[in-house]
């Protein structure tokens, strides 16, 4: 056993944190942990997983759920390929009759790729499996001094190969929830405490004075902007949503009518609109209002632009044809982006 692990792991026994999927060696819950937390951080991700396990505590309660009620309880988490994908690789579990053993095996499951495929085969098998993921890589860009940026294919190798051989295969699962939790607490992205680094005597960056450089990376993320308008549309009671279904963000979860203008646009811009008019076809506008200002909505790399308006028509019963009417009061049974349940939120204040 090397130094580093042994440090790593006796730093791991003392500070690590508890948590739920910790405590169990069953491949679909540390599956589903593994699925959530892929991007997102542990705080966000605890209270979903407690929940879902709660209500697909196995594969087969998650086959054979309706994928609106998965997507539901993903809802807010982002990134909702993730659910779809459990979805579909949960019914293909069960057409295999198990859980998957070995980690091609585990790997070729919708939505696996090489990190969890090793995460779920490290903890739920004890199988010799290192993890990479940023935090590993981070800490061994430091502590072994590797420069080659990590998000290059050349750096991707390098860094697969390095924590295959700094893994300790006699405890390959302590072991990688460690160097994931040390990178998590200890050596953090920016100003890490390294005066209490248990590792700091034996780590490159600290004697060279390159923690701050390191790890690298190639490119810097493009921004781009995307700008969406919402329509709530007031029938009595009733509003109208549609599925999601293109290919882009949020499909299959639920929104209001919506046009994307290439910029931004005025009401007046919006409703000159062919894309408007087709929309409104036959229908009587009643009033039209504003509902709230922009909402900036952040994803990895865009930002939606979001405004929302409220547009009463005069026909109570009215239908628009390719959307679904439902109840206002039925709104929040519906899957939906965070960016719409904000929107909800909005609209539904009684003083709005
Ligand atoms: N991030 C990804 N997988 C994790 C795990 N098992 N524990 C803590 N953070 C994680």
């Amino acid at each position: 056993m090397s130094q580093f692990s042994e440090k790593l792991v006796s730093w791991y026994r003392e500070r690590g944190r508890d948590l739920p999927w910790r405590n169990t060696a069953d491949p679909y819950r540390i599956w589903v942990s593994e699925i959530i937390l892929q991007q997102t951080r542990v705080a966000q991700g605890y209270g979903y997983y407690l929940r879902f396990v709660e209500r697909f505590p196995d594969v087969e309660s998650l086959v054979s759920a309706e994928e609106d009620e998965v997507m539901k309880y993903w809802q807010g988490l982002g990134y909702y390929s993730r659910a779809r994908n459990l979805h579909a690789a949960a019914k293909d579990i069960a057409a295999r009759g198990s859980f998957p053993v070995g980690f091609d095996e585990v790997k070729s499951l919708k939505g696996v790729g090489d990190y969890t495929a090793a995460a779920v085969c490290s903890f739920a098998y004890g199988m010799p499996c290192a993890v990479v993921d940023g935090n590993v890589c981070r800490v061994l860009s430091r502590y072994l001094g590797v420069d080659v940026p990590t998000d290059t294919s050349e750096g991707k190798k390098v860094f697969a190969a390095l924590a295959g051989e700094m893994l300790d295969r006699e405890r390959p699962a302590e072991y990688n929830q460690a160097i994931m939790d040390f990178g998590a607490l200890q050596c953090v992205p920016s100003s890490p405490d390294c005066l209490s680094c248990p590792l700091a005597d034996g780590c490159a960056a600290f004697r060279k004075g390159l923690v701050g450089e390191l790890p690298r990376k190639k490119r810097k993320a493009k921004v781009t902007e995307r700008f969406f308008n919402y329509m709530y549309v007031c029938a009595g009671a009733h509003t109208f949503l549609r599925k999601r279904e293109a290919g882009d963000i949020w499909r299959n979860l639920y929104e209001f009518p919506l046009i994307e203008t290439p910029g931004e646009a005025s009401w007046e811009e919006l409703s000159a609109l062919a894309e408007f008019r087709e929309m409104f076809r036959g229908q009587a506008l009643g009033s039209v209002r504003p509902a709230g200002g922009e909402v900036r909505h952040v994803l990895s790399h865009r930002v939606i632009r979001a405004r929302c308006y409220e547009i009463t028509l005069s026909d109570e019963g009215a239908q628009m044809p390719g959307f679904r009417r439902v109840a206002v009061c039925d709104l929040d049974k519906f899957p939906v982006s965070r960016l719409i349940s904000r929107f909800f939120s909005i609209v539904l204040k009684p003083e709005f």
